[in-house]
């Protein structure tokens, strides 16, 4: 105990103190503002348009993070902290660095490759009203004897067929409610509409068919009311220490970050290794790089659904605040994730990560092995 002790007092005094804020801390609201309010400034700030797409720390080198974590909090040099943007201005898509410092623009390229930057929620929210608007799709409705007030339209990206830059566009599919909650059980067949997100209008409009709907009875997914209070709970005492973005949890340290993209982020992962007296380096950083959903049906309202997630919605955009005791233990800690929105201002996703201990007894896999001659094998 006593010598476990010593290795935990020289912890807290070297990743615990408040001067020293980590190099890949996630951009805080005030910086956010500061990055936008300096490109609304800039020379794209009066093009018409302008709208963020992504924003996030613009990290220093790997080397110089590591250098910056093995020295002492004397030495530290404060680190320039600087956002990366993903702006589109004019018709056109800006990658622009920004130093927060000085409040100026350092670097500004125009992205005229394949790719678009990632999806607004604004975007993608008004993309999604337009067919109730639209006179095709009201009669597509009224034809098929359904109730406009109990349409929901959802907008899918659209995948990459080729060589050509294509524009940005989403496809609109719509969805019958009809009483039930689980909107996506109940899909009007059919109907596909192509919007144009920079002139935002449908430019494509197809009805090929019509298929029976699914019945809405028995498709509900809510949490009983009973089991969704949010009464006050007693928080119990977690094994470890959250300060700031930084967490120390029995010989491990790391890093906990938060963006619009990935979500989580878990960056400097070390473990102190007692033979050796020091930390040693696990993970530079770690989080899920894209989930990629690719339907597998040729027909023309399926064969695009191919989504990529995180680059096209983004896992941190997607976000909602966890629940305590339904998401997360009540031993649990939780960090609040920033991010920011189409106009640039920040957005706070409150509980956005849960930290938590669990003994590792818990049943993680299960294993039937049939290839053992003459025996069931079952772990
Ligand atoms: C700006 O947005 C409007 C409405 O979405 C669109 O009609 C116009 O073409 C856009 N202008 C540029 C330069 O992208
Ligand atoms: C259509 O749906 C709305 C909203 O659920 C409802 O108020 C309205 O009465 C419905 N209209 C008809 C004709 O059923
Ligand atoms: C919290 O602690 C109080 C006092 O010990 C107890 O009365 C209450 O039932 C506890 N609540 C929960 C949710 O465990």
């Amino acid at each position: 105990m006593t010598a476990l002790f010593i290795p935990l007092v020289l912890i807290l005094q070297c990743c615990f103190t408040a001067t020293s804020s980590h190099p890949l801390d996630p951009l805080t609201p005030t910086e956010i503002n500061k990055a936008r309010l300096t490109i609304q400034k800039s020379h794209i700030g009066n093009l018409p348009n302008l709208t963020f797409h992504f924003v996030d720390t613009e990290e220093p080198e790997k080397a110089e993070v590591l250098k910056w974590l093995s020295s002492s909090n004397q030495k530290r040099s404060i680190h320039p902290r600087q956002a990366k943007v993903v702006a589109r201005a004019g018709g056109q898509t800006h990658e622009l660095i920004v130093d927060l410092a000085t409040s100026s623009v350092t670097s500004d390229h125009v992205h005229t490759d394949h790719g678009n930057p990632p999806l607004t929620f604004t975007e993608l929210f008004l993309a999604s009203k337009l067919p109730l608007s639209h006179s095709k799709f009201i009669n597509s409705i009224s034809a098929r004897g359904l109730n406009l007030s109990e349409v929901s339209c959802l907008p899918f990206s659209i995948g990459w067929y080729g060589e050509e830059i294509t524009k940005r566009a989403v496809k609109i599919q719509c969805f019958y409610r009809g009483g039930s909650v689980n909107v996506f059980t109940r899909p009007i067949e059919g109907i596909t509409m192509l919007v144009d997100l920079d002139l935002m209008k449908i430019t494509v409009y197809t009805d090929r068919f019509r298929a029976p709907l699914p019945k809405a009875q028995g498709t509900d997914f809510q949490t009983p009311k009973e089991n969704s209070n949010s009464a006050p709970y007693n928080k119990t005492k977690s094994g470890f220490l959250v300060s700031g973005h930084k967490v120390k949890w029995e010989n491990w340290v790391f890093h906990v970050g938060f963006n619009a993209r990935a979500g989580s982020v878990i960056s400097t992962a070390s473990v102190f290794d007692s033979r050796k007296k020091k930390y040693r380096s696990v993970l530079y950083k770690g989080h899920v790089s894209e989930t990629f959903v690719p339907y597998m049906d040729p027909t023309s309202e399926w064969y695009f659904r191919t989504f990529m997630d995180i680059g096209e919605f983004g896992f941190g955009r997607s976000a909602d605040s966890l629940q305590p005791l339904i998401d997360c233990p009540e031993n649990a800690e939780y960090v609040d994730g920033f991010m920011a929105g189409a106009d640039g201002k920040p957005q706070k996703v409150e509980r956005a990560i849960c930290i938590f201990e669990r003994y590792s007894g818990d049943v993680a896999m299960r294993h039937t092995e049939i290839n053992v001659p003459g025996k069931l094998v079952r772990v």
